[in-house]
């Protein structure tokens, strides 16, 4: 399986947008990190069973019928394994795949010369799909309903339409924001699915396998610690045991255990419900500032000098899963949990608001 990437770049630009605060060097380095232990075989993509088990089927089916993949789209919060898994599957059709991005498809011309470069049954996966331009969407509904493309020459008076055939292909589109996807673009894939946060369990494994590939060292407990605080994010884990595994060698005698873990982690101000310094700044922006809320994200946004996509994309969903924070029509809002995860006087809060 070949993977082309149109753009070498384009995860850089990616996460540079994710996440401003990330410096060029390290991304660069979490990139080459990344791609090391990054699973080929869906017996090394641990969790997300029951999607795993439907794409096994599909993938099987569409092999006896000789025939290219439904399009698939993949959505949830960021690092959840939506790349990954594209890569799965190009590797279990035993086809090609190119990955690129809808921002790096800003000219119609990117777009057509990507699908026209496209071989049968090769996979065409698009990152951020919800950041596809207008006419960039025109021009894949029908490559992807009809596999041709409408090619317009000449100009005003003489302009021709030209209909173009193309090779089946299968598009995978991944994207944090499924709600932000048009309407007709969503329903031009047959398959959708959305990906979960993965358990204690299944993230500890995520944490066991990446130790094993880096000659990490580490006890049962020392994963389960890890996972603890991971977010329920695989990329997470990922970093965790890495920086974790630093500790272990300078402070401690280099094996991981739930004791270097947990102090490793402390230091790092990782809590034990895996709450960096912004996810608490931002729960205690809202209950110090705002009674709690609700407060719209800009506001908040704004008085942390963050990004709103970041704070949207990936603080804010795991936030909402751990039933730390809630969203209303007129804002976010801190629930009793969360006052009680900060330590904070639930007594305070208007009951209403619950
Ligand atoms: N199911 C899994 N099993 C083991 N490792 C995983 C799994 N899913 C993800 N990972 C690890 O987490 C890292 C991040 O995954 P990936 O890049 O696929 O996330 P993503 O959902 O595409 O994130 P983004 O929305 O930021 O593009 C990968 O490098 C991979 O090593
Ligand atoms: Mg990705």
């Amino acid at each position: 399986m070949a993977i082309i990437s149109d753009d070498n770049n384009f995860e850089n630009q990616n996460l540079k947008q994710k996440n401003p605060i990330i410096k060029t060097e390290s991304i660069e380095y979490d990139k080459t990190f990344e791609n090391s232990i990054r699973p080929k075989t869906f017996e090394d993509y641990i969790g997300q069973s029951a999607l795993k088990e439907t794409l096994k089927i599909t993938i099987e089916a569409a092999k006896l019928r000789e025939k290219p993949l439904d399009h698939l789209l993949f959505y949830g919060p960021p690092g959840l394994g939506k790349t990954t898994l594209a890569g799965v599957i190009a590797e279990q059709m035993g086809a090609d795949i190119k990955i690129t991005s809808a921002p790096a498809l800003e000219r119609p011309r990117d777009i057509i010369g990507i699908l026209m470069s496209l071989k049968g049954g090769e996979i065409l996966f698009i990152d951020e799909i919800h950041r596809l331009n207008k006419v960039a969407e025109e021009i894949l509904y029908p490559a992807m309903e009809d596999f041709f493309l409408d090619m317009t020459t000449g100009k005003s008076q003489t302009v021709k339409t030209l209909r173009v055939p193309l090779p089946k292909f299968t598009l995978i589109g991944a994207t944090t924001k499924a709600g932000a996807l048009s309407g007709p673009l969503r329903d031009r894939f047959g398959i959708i699915h959305r990906l979960q946060f993965y358990t204690i369990e299944e993230l500890s494994k995520v944490i066991k396998r990446t130790a094993s590939i880096l000659d990490i060292k580490i006890t049962e407990d020392g994963a389960v610690a890890i996972a603890k605080r991971s977010r329920g994010t695989p990329r997470i884990a990922n970093r965790l045991v890495k920086r974790v595994s630093d500790f272990a060698l300078i402070k401690f005698d280099g094996v991981i255990t739930d004791e270097v873990a947990n102090y490793s982690l402390d230091i790092l101000n990782i809590d034990e419900f895996g709450l960096d310094t912004t996810d608490r700044a931002l729960l205690n922006l809202i209950i110090e500032k705002y009674d709690g809320g609700p407060v719209g994200i800009e506001t908040i946004a704004a008085a942390l000098s963050e990004d709103v996509r970041t704070l949207e994309d990936v603080c804010e969903p795991y936030l909402l899963q751990a039933g730390f924070l809630q969203r209303t029509p007129r804002g976010r809002k801190v629930s009793p949990e969360g006052y009680r995860h900060l330590g904070k006087k639930v007594e305070n809060v208007q009951q209403s608001l619950f």
